[in-house]
């Protein structure tokens, strides 16, 4: 059942490249130029004339969903507001009809990003789902969705499902980008090209395992971890942190990197890894800097790159290399090494990782 893997997180793993491949197989046709999804298809208007997108889920969905808030304002011009569903269920929250409320949910049956839609609902707004659990409590709920086609996620560390939810919630943003106008014919070419490119991409990230392997070996025993990332991979960082404290009980946090000189410094010492994504595109100077602050404080850096990188390879204690991509696709690469950093991490510190402790895969009480 388990493939010939240890572990279903691990099987996990390695099924993202077909993952990948199965969300966007029969939706992303790349020779004709087209994306067709049938619930994008069907309420193109709704969607379109939307004032503004509220996604809402909870863990690494809502992380899913933060990558999501940066690709449809960055690709499609729509303004974006991601929420947790458990937060923003019960402040009041302002929703008009002219809204869209996407949900992200792996299970499908979260109670929190459940009710959230039930309210958006009440209050007339469109409300569109991402899952991956068909015929699932939210899949019914929604008014239209689209899956993510990951197939069984076992493991309750969520991997495949993050990398698919990232996956279909670029498809939409690229389709509403082409339909709106705001992308040339060019621009959308070179963008169906490259996500067709990511599941062989994804198997190159894949082969960082054995050298991943060898840097958990060297920070198993750490107590804290800091995670940084910019821009897109701001969120990739959060889920890294997240990952690396559900499965091995190491305290970790994801941080904007630039947010760091605002407090998380302090705690930098010759025992803090930091791990810190800086591929070559999107603020890489920036980043380099704050790698510069960590190394003179003594941190130890953990740096994903892309392959070819000179600069920080100078300043790393450890570099992870993942091929080059679009800037909005890096999420989809950079993600790769961090699961696998936690996961080892998580082994040889003999956790159960497919059941980390006081964890369910599905959050169905509040
Ligand atoms: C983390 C994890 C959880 C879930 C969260 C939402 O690895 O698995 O944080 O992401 O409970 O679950 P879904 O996506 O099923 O709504």
């Amino acid at each position: 059942e388990k493939g010939g893997f240890e572990h279903f997180m691990l099987k996990e793993i390695y099924e993202q490249p077909r993952a990948i491949l199965d969300t966007y197989r029969g939706r992303l046709l790349a020779k004709q130029g087209i994306i067709k999804m049938a619930g994008v298809d069907e309420n193109l208007e709704k969607l379109l004339n939307a004032n503004r997108i509220i996604i809402v889920a909870c863990g690494t969905s809502w992380h899913a969903g933060l990558v999501a808030e940066y690709i449809f304002e960055d690709l499609a011009r729509i303004p974006v507001e991601v929420e947790y569903a458990s937060e923003f269920r019960y402040r009041n929250p302002v929703i008009t009809d002219k809204d869209v409320l996407i949900a992200i949910s792996q299970s499908g049956e979260t109670a929190d990003t459940l009710a959230a839609i039930k309210l958006a609902k009440e209050k007339g707004a469109f409300v569109f789902g991402v899952c991956n659990v068909v015929g699932s409590s939210i899949a019914r709920e929604t008014d239209a969705g689209a899956y993510t086609h990951a197939g069984p996620e076992i493991g309750v560390a969520s991997t495949k499902a993050f990398t698919t939810q990232i996956t279909v919630l670029t498809l939409i943003a690229l389709k509403l980008a082409k339909e709106k106008g705001v992308f040339t014919t060019t621009r959308f070419h070179e963008y169906l090209t490259e996500l067709e490119q990511i599941p062989a991409k994804v198997e190159k990230a894949l082969e960082s395992n054995a050298l991943v392997e060898i840097i958990a070996e060297v920070y198993k025993d750490s107590t804290n971890c800091l995670y940084l990332g910019r821009g897109y991979n701001f969120p990739v960082a959060l889920e890294g942190a997240l990952k690396l404290k559900e499965i091995s009980y190491i305290h970790a946090e994801g941080y904007p990197a630039a947010e760091m000189k605002h407090g998380p410094i302090a705690l930098i010492d010759e025992h803090m890894p930091v791990v810190v994504i800086a591929t070559n595109k999107g603020h890489y100077e920036k980043v380099v800097s704050n790698i510069q602050e960590i190394k003179s404080r003594k941190g130890k850096i953990i740096a994903v790159v892309t392959q070819g990188d000179q600069q920080v390879k100078e300043l790393a204690d450890h570099v992870i290399e993942i091929p080059e991509t679009l800037e909005s696709l890096t999420p989809l690469l950079t993600t790769i090494p961090l699961q696998l950093l936690s996961y080892h991490i998580a082994v040889m510190r003999g956790c159960n990782v497919d059941q980390p402790r006081n964890l369910a895969k599905s959050v169905t009480v509040e």
